[in-house]
């Protein structure tokens, strides 16, 4: 009888854990660990800026999102808020307040509801007097310049993961003291939390952002994407070329995604999407989860190109050719493959050879070909053959047979 019932209880008992998980996502033990991949999330900016829809119901909505869309089983974690979450004034003691409209709950209620569903949680603030967003003519929102101990310390009590750390009115504070108080304050403050520099390329952060005492996770090495190709075609021509100073857990950042927002095609949203990945660019969706398009989602949900971007091996991909509108990257990965992508930035359909040399292959040896939109593979020497349409972008994966 007892054998009988512990066999049924066996069988039983993992059924049961997975139906209290689906019926209620109840406490999940938060994971405080801080990636050395590059980041992904989603951020809300390029979708509302600091529009009324961004709120409190938004957000909840898009945690939500990135389980019932599969997009935390696809590696997406943070779920992070940009500027406009404050109050416009810091409360009698000095501490940093969310705005009471947008989210009625505050912080830490929307940190632990992110957290229950597995996820992690990202906050915004600005090294400099006042965010970026301008809320009236001469008053903005409160920045941390000066505040950094107290304000690290508000951001570990309310269980923030991630700082994205904006530059306006910095008061000509030099940057590399500015990011590097924010920096101590931080480690400081007892709680590990991701910190990401968005600095805009101004005092080439790539030189001294990734190492102590500043010691970020990622430093954006741009000015802001806009939805439109020729915005993405720059920000990637500056950030490719910035390869040699990425590293586990340091990461150029050339801005989140643009993926859905309906300025691009998608063929040129494919092409965004695979150069930051073969740069090993943070993949922060900026688009509204809740109202997706399938197409755009397809995109986000590619697999075998989200590997290319969080392979161990931790390299951003190296140009081997920029000429005449033609771009070719190669990145080696963890397991002796390499990616590889052939990009068409100009307006005109292209056909284009890519020679098993230039891309440090062997001669004389055979490679599997795996295509990572198509998910089909071929066999040959590891030269590549490929009609591109303007703007548009292939994608191998390329192992010795
Ligand atoms: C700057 C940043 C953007 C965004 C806005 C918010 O422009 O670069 O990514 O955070 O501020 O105001």
């Amino acid at each position: 009888m007892s054998r009988s019932l512990g066999g049924l209880l066996r069988i039983a008992a993992p059924f049961a854990f997975v139906v209290a998980i689906s019926a209620n996502p109840g406490p999940v033990r938060a994971d405080q660990t801080i990636p050395t991949l590059p980041q992904m999330g989603f951020n809300n900016w390029n979708s509302t800026h600091c529009r009324d829809e961004y709120n409190e119901a938004m957000i909840r909505g898009i945690a939500d999102k990135f389980i019932s869309l599969g997009l935390r089983d696809a590696g997406y974690r943070y779920v992070n808020i940009d500027d406009c979450w404050a109050n416009w004034q810091r409360d009698k003691d000095g501490q940093l307040q969310a705005n009471p409209k947008r989210f009625p709950s505050g912080i830490k209620a929307l940190a632990d509801y992110i957290h229950q569903r597995g996820l992690k949680f990202g906050l915004y603030s600005s090294a400099g007097t006042s965010t970026c967003e301008p809320l009236q003519e001469n008053r903005g929102f409160p920045g941390g310049l000066g505040h950094e101990k107290q304000d690290a310390a508000t951001f570990a009590s309310w269980h923030v993961d991630y700082l994205k750390y904006d530059n306006c009115n910095n008061q000509k504070v030099d940057a590399h003291q500015r990011y590097t108080a924010m920096a101590e304050a931080l480690r400081a403050s007892g709680r590990p939390m991701f910190y990401s520099v968005c600095e805009w390329g101004e005092n080439k952060p790539w030189l001294w952002a990734g190492k102590p005492p500043v010691d970020a996770n990622s430093w954006r090495t741009t000015d802001d994407i806009r939805d439109e190709y020729a915005s993405m075609l720059k920000i990637f021509k500056q950030n490719v070329v910035l390869d040699r100073y990425a590293s586990p857990g340091h990461w150029n950042d050339p801005d989140m995604l643009e993926v859905g927002n309906g300025g691009m095609t998608d063929i040129e949203y494919r092409s965004h999407f695979s150069l930051w990945s073969i740069m090993a660019a943070p993949l922060l969706i900026g688009t509204d989860l809740r109202t997706i398009k399938p197409d755009a989602l397809q995109i986000l949900l590619n697999k075998e190109v989200i590997a290319v971007d969080q392979d161990p091996l931790g390299v951003q991909g190296k140009q081997a050719r920029d000429t005449d509108g033609i771009h070719v990257i190669v990145k080696p990965l963890k397991d002796g493959s390499q990616a590889v992508a052939v990009f068409n930035e100009t307006d005109a359909a292209r056909d284009v050879s890519v020679d098993a040399s230039e891309i440090g292959l062997k001669k004389a040896a055979r490679y599997r070909l795996r295509d990572l939109w198509e998910h089909t593979q071929t066999e040959g020497d590891g030269s590549i053959k490929a009609h591109l349409p303007a703007h548009g972008i292939v994608m191998y994966r390329i192992s010795r047979l």
